[in-house]
């Protein structure tokens, strides 16, 4: 069985979980779910990057030790992911023994192979943040803004790794490879971006300033800086399971590609001899009401609210339909709610609610051998045909979006075949002609209705499998042969009713 391994990024421990964490994980999870129905044998990582200054400050403010503080908010991390129904087989912590091993080990592997060495390091530091500060800090009239206090610039011994003696090697893997980031375009920037020399990266911080990381193994009075640690959680998780590394994906954020993912690490990579991950998926950010998500300014969006409210399919679902991955997109409660009624209540809602009605009503709660089809049925099997077709590939190249729209236009055309046949008024006539196309209506509706949440398991699993369960009918191992129109569901008893979106309080 093909392997496939996917991680998300590692999320900070200085703040609560938030929606940009939770469409990562989501975007992910669909990515998961939709490689295992093709029969990859998938290991999804997803975890939390605990070390640095900022988690150093944050336990202090609140007056606990740093181990204490990222056990808190890792848990809330860990939290999130049953909350959004997330399929992962692995959780990485930084502060993990089988991490810290393998960080120590790549930077002796790099240190003995004259990869790094000690340089003096010159730069603007900010006291009461405890940080250096950068060019783009700076106010527009060259001070430093009042929350750094008093900024000095100080020489300070620090280890470097060199990074710019592959920048040529970066330049031309990434003409060879240029599929190697998604969206394409994103690749281009990068190879903008190395128009530009590249700088050595400086990998340490002395720990009488940050005591807070894992230290160098050749020099205890060290720790290591950030991306170090941070990207090596892709390689350490997986360091001692056989046939998992390289990665096939990272999903990561627009913001931490440039230069951490799509510089730093192929070039530790590199260096070490180990092979590159085959891509990385960049998708884009969500804002909140047209402004950037933010604490203070009070459009934050918790997940739980909404998972809460709607339930977890009813986020999940609107998160991958309204963004198109690697685009950015805005969240409103407003266009939440336009998808809810319209689209998962009244649209997806209405067909099973009908289907079970009917065929409580006219065919005594058993779906029936479907009677002779007509052209209306067969045109329904036809649109059936197309959209599978098209869903597939649209999946495999991260089309969500688009693949469910398009699986939404059949959940409508479904819908409208029942209008169109009526079963309401063939249930009245004693015509063995109605009565045949009575059955094949009901049939008809049941096979579509099956078919449309196969073809959604990996977007909504939950919703999916409660269909299955009312439908009476327990899926196959094999996903695709899930997808193909039949008589699987003749003779299954189904159930009552099923109210799967409830009707929301209206907007607020
Ligand atoms: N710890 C680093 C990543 C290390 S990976 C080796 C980090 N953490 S983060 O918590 O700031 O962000 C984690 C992920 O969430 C990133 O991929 C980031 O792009 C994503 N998002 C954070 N806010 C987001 C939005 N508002 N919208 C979408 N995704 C966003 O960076």
């Amino acid at each position: 069985m093909k392997s496939f391994y996917i991680t998300t990024a590692i999320d900070y421990v200085n703040g609560s979980p938030h929606l940009g964490h939770a469409y990562e994980k989501v975007l992910t999870d669909v990515i998961a779910r939709f490689r295992r129905q093709m029969g990859d044998r998938v290991h999804f990582l997803t975890g939390t990057d605990e070390h640095g200054q900022k988690v150093q400050q944050s336990a202090r403010a609140r007056g606990i030790a740093p181990q204490q503080y990222v056990d808190e908010v890792s848990g809330e991390f860990r939290a999130l992911l049953p909350q959004l129904n997330i399929s992962n087989d692995d959780f990485i912590r930084t502060t993990e023994e089988r991490h810290k091993r393998v960080v120590r080990q790549l930077l002796q592997q790099l240190f003995d192979k004259g990869e790094i060495y000690l340089a003096e390091y010159k730069g603007f530091y900010s006291t009461r943040q405890e940080q250096f500060l950068q060019e783009k800090d700076r106010q527009p009239d060259g001070s430093w803004p009042e929350i750094f206090g008093e900024v000095t610039e100080i020489t300070e011994t620090n280890y470097f790794f060199k990074l710019q003696r592959y920048q040529e090697w970066l330049v031309d893997f990434l003409a060879k490879h240029d599929d190697f980031i998604f969206p394409r375009y994103r690749q281009k920037q990068v190879l903008e971006f190395l128009k530009e020399p590249l700088n050595d990266l400086c990998i340490s911080r002395p720990r009488e300033r940050l005591e807070w990381g894992i230290p160098l193994p050749f020099d205890e009075k060290y720790v290591t800086y950030v991306w170090f640690d941070a990207l090596v959680n892709y390689y350490s998780a997986v360091a001692d399971r056989p046939g998992f590394w390289p990665a096939d994906f990272h999903v990561i954020g627009k913001d931490i590609l440039l230069p951490p993912h799509a510089v730093y690490w192929p070039i530790m990579l590199h260096a070490l001899g180990l092979p590159l991950p085959k891509a990385l998926l960049v998708h884009g950010w969500w804002s909140v009401n047209g402004v950037k998500m933010s604490k203070s300014t009070g459009n934050f969006i918790v997940p739980g609210d909404y998972t809460g409210e709607f339930g977890v399919d009813a986020l999940r679902y609107f998160l991958v339909r309204e963004m198109n991955v690697g685009q950015d997109s805005d969240f409103t409660r407003a266009q939440f709610l336009v998808r809810y009624n319209s689209e998962l209540a009244n649209n997806f809602g209405n067909l099973v609610n009908r289907t079970l009605n009917m065929t409580n009503r006219f065919g005594g709660g058993i779906v029936p051998a479907a009677g002779p089809t007509e052209e209306t049925e067969q045109e329904l099997q036809a649109l059936w045909e197309k959209t599978r077709g098209e869903v597939i590939p649209l999946c495999e190249g991260f089309q969500f979006h688009t693949a469910l729209e398009k699986t939404f236009g059949f959940i409508t055309a479904t819908n409208a075949y029942i209008e169109k046949r009526a079963p309401w008024k063939l249930g009245k006539s004693a015509e063995p002609k109605d009565q045949a196309l009575l059955r094949t209506s009901l049939a008809t509706m049941a096979e579509a209705l099956r078919l449309a949440a196969a073809l959604l398991q990996a977007v909504m699993p939950a919703t999916t499998e409660k269909i299955n369960a009312v439908l009476g009918y327990t899926p196959g191992p094999v996903w695709r042969e899930e997808l193909t129109w039949g008589t699987k569901l003749t003779g299954a008893k189904v159930a009552e009713a099923l109210v799967l979106f409830p009707r929301p309080a209206p907007a607020k």
